[in-house]
């Protein structure tokens, strides 16, 4: 039997033969001759942390996949906030300048290493970002193989995987959906799923109309659940209503967003809170809360306040809050089978390709986008 231990043993190996074989430029000990083999492929590293700027597209040579690994032709990549923090060296510790960013993507597996017999070549795949997170609880440990942070990420044309991490794209997802539904749609299915335990009739709020809360948007929807959305924007608005939306607030507009969707929920609250903006809006969140509701902490938008957010509401209406760091393997082949099964493909706002890949960033850094932002290649 695979205890949880030793499949990490086994990722951890995977992981730091394909480490090594990159650095070296040795073989990773797989024995049969490929095709990829010594093939050059393009690949972005962060740099020196400068930022967008600092990104350098390097040329490197592939490897054969060794026991356990995939070696995978990428398709798609997908930015979320934390790529624009890593890029600067402002999440977590600073990474070294080979690091190749972007924990979201989806490709096609080229070759397998020996003992894999869970994909072959032709397989379309993704991975969650957490590698060694394949299913149960939260741990720690997890952040030492997270792809695009202290793994080498998506934004490459080859990447080189455990096969274990993998999961089989459904017919019915692009690359590119599968790339979005990523870590954004992974944490928007933890919160709506596992800690809202949403039901059809549940109203649910999410703020902004960024990767996370779209996705939970359009997740919210497939369960039958009614969403009220907030964002600085009527144009990003209008879309939120084309894909369900039934409250719709601007907060720049409208300071006092949190009155405005307790009175659009005849005054008795939302069920579920998914709060992008942090620590910053949770007390206006609290403040529109119906008894016993649930609130996803997942995000940082807005920094951190002068003020402490006002706790009181949250005892007073049986108020769950818990904090959330994204979720397993098991979370997002859920994700992806739900999608498959209802028919969804995420919004995707923007595409651009792997030669675009410094305007990508910028543009998510200038919040003008609704949705995932993708990179083809
Ligand atoms: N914990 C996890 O596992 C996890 C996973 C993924 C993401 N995250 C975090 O979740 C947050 C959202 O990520 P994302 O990738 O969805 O970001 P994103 O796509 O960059 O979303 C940005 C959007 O958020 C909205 N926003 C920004 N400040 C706001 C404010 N003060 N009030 C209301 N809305 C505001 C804006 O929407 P409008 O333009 O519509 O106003 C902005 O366009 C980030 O902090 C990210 O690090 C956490």
């Amino acid at each position: 039997m695979t205890t949880k231990s030793n499949r990490r043993d086994t990722i951890a190996a995977a992981l730091s033969l394909a480490a090594a074989s990159i650095a070296s430029g040795t073989a990773t000990g797989g024995t049969h001759s490929s095709e990829w083999q010594g093939k050059t492929y393009r690949r972005f590293e962060v740099g020196d942390l400068s930022g967008t700027g600092g990104l350098q597209l390097q040329q490197r040579s592939a490897q054969e996949p060794g026991p356990g690994q995939a070696l995978i032709a990428v398709r798609a990549a997908a930015l979320n906030y934390r790529d624009l923090m890593i890029a600067q060296g402002r999440y977590g510790q600073p990474q070294p300048p080979t690091r190749v960013p972007l924990g979201d993507g989806a490709g096609e597996v080229v070759a397998v290493g020996p003992g894999v017999t869970d994909v072959a070549p032709g397989d379309r795949v993704t991975a969650p970002h957490f590698l060694e997170w394949l299913d149960g609880d939260y741990d720690p440990a997890i952040f030492g193989a997270d792809l695009g942070n202290t793994a080498d990420g998506w934004l490459t044309e080859l990447i080189t995987l455990p096969a274990q991490s993998l999961i089989t794209i459904p017919d019915s997802l692009s690359f590119a959906d599968a790339a979005a539904l990523g870590a954004a749609g992974i944490t928007a299915w933890t919160v709506l799923q596992n800690v809202g335990q949403v039901k059809a009739g549940d109203t649910v709020l999410t703020l902004g109309t960024g990767g996370v809360s779209m996705l939970a948007l359009q997740i919210a929807k497939m369960n039958g659940a009614k969403v009220a959305i907030t964002s600085s924007s009527d144009d990003k608005l209008a879309v939120a209503r084309e894909l369900g939306a039934d409250i719709t607030v601007n907060y720049r507009k409208t300071p006092e967003w949190a009155d405005a969707v307790r009175a659009a929920t005849d005054g008795r609250g939302v069920d579920i809170v998914v709060e992008t903006v942090g620590v910053a809006t949770l007390s206006d969140s609290l403040s529109c809360c119906a008894p016993n509701a649930r609130i996803g902490l997942l995000g940082s938008l807005g920094g951190q306040p002068d003020e402490p957010p006002n706790l009181m509401s949250l005892f007073l209406g049986n108020i769950t809050l818990k904090g959330i760091t994204s979720g397993s393997r098991r979370m997002f082949a859920d994700l992806l089978r739900a999608c498959d099964a209802n028919g969804i493909q995420p919004k995707i706002g923007r595409s651009f390709s792997f030669d675009e890949a410094r305007q990508a960033y910028e543009y998510l850094a200038s919040a003008r986008h609704i949705g995932k932002i993708i990179i083809n290649i």
